[in-house]
């Protein structure tokens, strides 16, 4: 999916803007098979890849059975089974426009990241494309950028 919906070049930039240190720990929230969380650790990051979806999560340990900077938890964007200020990076890519409640899940982000951490929300711009909430899983026809700023 990523190759025909979204490219190499949105996590090129998600990740050159946020600057990520080696090291540090980040959440990968609806994290799916994986692309970003697969960036993050290329980049030297631990990762919590977080996802409703079990087979999504089975895929991404499949695909990265030797690394042990990553642990993987099904869980809820809305509901994050994450303690408080826990990360530095939080990143969600293309997920919020499936969620039921995005405002819930960006707080969840929020509450989940340390001191001084960053939120990469990286998702679909408000669009006109309506049939994409029958023909697939989106809730959200994409965000307003000032609604996902407030
Ligand atoms: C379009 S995929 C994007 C996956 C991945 N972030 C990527 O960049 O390829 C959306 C992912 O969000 C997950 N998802 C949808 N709603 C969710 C929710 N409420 N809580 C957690 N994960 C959710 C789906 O299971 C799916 O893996």
């Amino acid at each position: 999916m990523p190759q025909t919906y979204f490219s190499e070049r949105l996590r090129d930039l998600a990740l050159s803007d946020a600057r990520v240190p080696r090291g540090k720990l980040a959440a990968d929230v609806g994290a799916g098979t994986g692309f970003i969380t697969t960036g993050l650790i290329r980049h030297g990051l631990k990762v919590l890849a977080i996802d409703e979806s079990l087979p999504m999560l089975r895929v991404l340990r499949i695909k990265t059975l030797s690394i042990s900077d990553l642990c993987f938890f099904i869980g809820c964007a809305e509901r994050l089974p994450v303690r408080k200020c826990t990360v530095e990076y939080v990143f969600a890519n293309m997920c919020l426009h499936h969620v039921s409640h995005p405002a819930a899940a960006i707080g969840e982000t929020a509450r989940i990241l340390n001191e001084g951490g960053t939120i990469v929300v990286t998702d679909l711009d408000a669009h006109a494309f309506a049939f994409l909430t029958e023909e697939r899983a989106d809730r959200w026809i994409g965000f307003k950028k000032s609604d996902v700023q407030a």
